[in-house]
């Protein structure tokens, strides 16, 4: 078995590689670009070995920022043929050529990692950070709240696009009038790994639409049909929120109205209980149905700091019915997938996020989560994501993000199991 000095190598040799010059792509050719939350995981990557590369990562990211405070999903620095869909498709106007929705706001929280690591080298940077992650999370509380949840208005903006969360209000979006398009994903990893056409026609429809009305909130608040309440952003924002005030107290900043904002958002967070399940759910904000999943997602409310029980017997259950981490769906539900991307496959920063917010709250489920992730990156390496049950890697090579967990968390030299 590779030496977990050899991983520890590997892995910075994969971020550096993948480093475009201030910013660092998710993999090369399947996404040639900046992507929102993988960026935020790869600063973390880089605190492991570099704390000033670690924040101009983050600083590069807040510089695609628009004037209303959104953080854009993908910055397109550079021309790359190899994506679809591109900056030509999306027809933004941000002070980088961009997409128009967003991603799940985890940098607040990498960057109090990283932060914690060596607080005389992150005071300046953190400081020009603080007033944009502000308005960034301001952004999703004035336009994706619905009853003090953060929903999503794009299946991408999930981070998680082809869960069975967003089955239902795909269902009613009827894309006939989408047009042509080549698909580019398929042509770098199997397709049988990734969303279908049936997801596919509905995500271009969708940008479409966005770009018909200017990306202007009011107006797609009117006609986007597609707006879910999501577990993985109400989660990730409360947690981002906690750890911004913190980091604001830290510094000395203003962080006045943002213990409000907290608890709007800890209510927020009960709205997705679903009772009859026993977990937290995603909801649908256009027709108040429950999407009826328990998903890796759920299981991110350790990390929002709302313990739950009955969440942690899920977990168990499932833990014990696979093999590699949490698998992105139940296992026991007929949607599950183990090698179609978001329907079943374990994900290392999920794995992560949950472990965090475990180990946080002194859940003892949290180093089995960390151990079993350790496991799963030994034996099968730094992919994009993995099928639960065998380990077998998928998707992307190569990947940022779990050579970025491994560095931050699943390593045996992090030496905190
Ligand atoms: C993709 O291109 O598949 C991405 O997930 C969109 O962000």
């Amino acid at each position: 078995m590779t030496s977990h000095t050899s991983l520890d190598l590997e892995a910075r040799n994969i971020l550096k590689q993948n480093d475009r010059g201030g910013y660092t792509i998710p993999t090369a050719g399947l996404y040639p670009y900046q992507w929102n939350w993988d960026s935020a995981f790869a600063a973390m990557g880089f605190a492991q070995f570099d704390i000033a590369r670690a924040w101009q990562e983050l600083e590069t990211l807040f510089s695609g920022q628009w004037s209303d405070g959104m953080v854009p999903h993908i910055l397109f620095h550079q021309p790359d043929p190899g994506y679809f869909p591109g900056p030509d498709v999306w027809g933004c106007e941000g002070p980088i050529p961009s997409s128009g929705i967003s991603q799940p706001p985890v940098a607040a929280t990498m960057a109090r990692l990283i932060l914690q690591k060596d607080p005389e080298a992150g005071r300046a940077a953190m400081g020009r950070l603080f007033p944009k992650m502000r308005a960034w999370h301001k952004w999703f509380m004035d336009w994706r709240l619905d009853r003090g949840a953060v929903c999503v208005t794009h299946p991408w903006e999930s981070g998680r696009d082809n869960a069975p969360e967003w089955d239902g209000a795909m269902a009613r979006i009827d894309p006939s009038d989408v047009g042509e398009y080549t698909r580019r994903d398929t042509s770098h990893v199997d397709g049988s790994m990734r969303p279908t056409k049936y997801d596919y026609d509905r995500y271009i429809w969708l940008v479409q639409l966005g770009r018909r009305l200017h990306w202007d909130q009011a107006a797609m608040l009117e006609e986007n049909p597609f707006r879910v309440a999501d577990p993985t952003m109400t989660f990730t924002l409360l947690r981002a929120h906690r750890d911004l005030m913190v980091m604001g107290e830290l510094l000395g900043l203003d962080t006045k109205g943002m213990a409000q904002e907290i608890f709007l958002l800890e209510k927020g967070a009960q709205t997705l209980w679903n009772e009859e399940l026993g977990s937290y759910d995603a909801r649908d904000a256009k027709t108040g149905e429950w999407a009826g999943c328990i998903s890796s997602a759920s299981f991110l409310c350790w990390l929002a700091g709302l313990p739950s029980d009955r969440q942690a017997e899920h977990l168990e259950r499932i833990l014990d019915a696979t093999n590699f981490g949490v698998p992105s769906h139940d296992p026991a539900s007929d949607r599950f997938d183990p090698k179609r991307y978001w329907r079943g496959p374990t994900w290392a920063v999920v794995n992560m996020l949950i472990g965090l917010g475990l180990e946080d709250a002194g859940h003892p489920l949290g180093k089995r989560v960390r151990e079993l992730t350790r496991e799963l990156i030994t034996r099968f390496g730094f992919a994009e994501y993995f099928d639960p049950m065998t380990g077998e890697a998928a998707g992307g090579k190569s990947f940022t993000w779990t050579a970025a967990v491994w560095l931050g968390w699943a390593s045996p030299a992090r030496g905190r199991t």
